[in-house]
């Protein structure tokens, strides 16, 4: 066995001992298949990573950039309280529609929000504050969604961003990807901003070698 099926081994392992998707999530994942939307939603694994860091926050208002299908949606939709409210934002429409049907078969639709639109013109028209900011969207756009999230959160609360490692290529990133351009220049602010602790988790498992970062506003 290779190092990589090794990994994906232990990662399946981990994933089906703690976060095997109930039927909710695996007509989720259905969904998007069906639709034909890229197969790139977080695992199961890291949906739960994202869920219990939002209830060890207490989190109440969650905003989410790139929602994709709306698998992790429903992962941190499920992470709030009764009275919580989740914002997620998408450029597709296709993905729109298919994360709305999901949400709603989730039994979300009261707290969970699908909004259609660019990423950094909703985030500029929100007000504060939220307590949690999962940034799974185009990874040039991540710089920019940090002064963002910055702007919308309350001390305390927790800039989570998915892809901030892309095998490696933040090392050295090539002229010509801007997802690796953008995944080292959010990361190097992330970790030079005095308001912020930060730490980036390096992940390998079923989605490749990539990176979670986790950053709070210090009180
Ligand atoms: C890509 C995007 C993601 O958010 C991800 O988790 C994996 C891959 C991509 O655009 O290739
Ligand atoms: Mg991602």
């Amino acid at each position: 066995m290779s190092a990589t099926q090794l990994f994906e081994a232990v990662d399946t392992y981990i994933n089906s001992l703690f976060a095997a998707d109930d039927e909710i999530l695996s007509r989720a994942v259905e969904r998007a298949q069906k639709a034909g939307l890229p197969e790139i939603q977080v695992s199961s694994g890291q949906g739960k990573l994202i869920y219990l860091l939002a209830k060890m926050i207490g989190a109440k208002r969650i905003l989410e950039i790139g929602t994709l299908g709306g698998y992790s949606t429903v992962w941190l939709g499920r992470a709030l309280p009764k009275d919580g409210e989740l914002i997620s934002v998408e450029l597709d429409a296709a993905h729109v529609s298919v994360a709305r049907e999901t949400v709603k078969d989730a039994g979300l639709s009261e707290k969970v929000e699908i909004v259609e639109g660019r990423g950094l013109d909703e985030m500029r028209a929100l007000e504060p504050s939220f307590d949690l900011v999962f940034l799974d969207a185009n990874k040039d756009g991540y710089p920019a969604y940090l002064k963002q999230a910055k702007r919308l959160l309350r001390k305390g609360g927790l800039i989570v961003a998915d892809n901030v490692v892309r095998e490696g290529a933040v090392l050295e990133p090539s002229q010509v990807d801007p997802n690796a351009i953008g995944a080292a220049a959010f990361n190097q602010a992330l970790a030079s901003d005095p308001d912020l602790e930060a730490i980036v988790l390096q992940q390998v498992g079923i989605k490749g070698h990539d990176g979670l970062a986790i950053a709070r506003v210090k009180d």
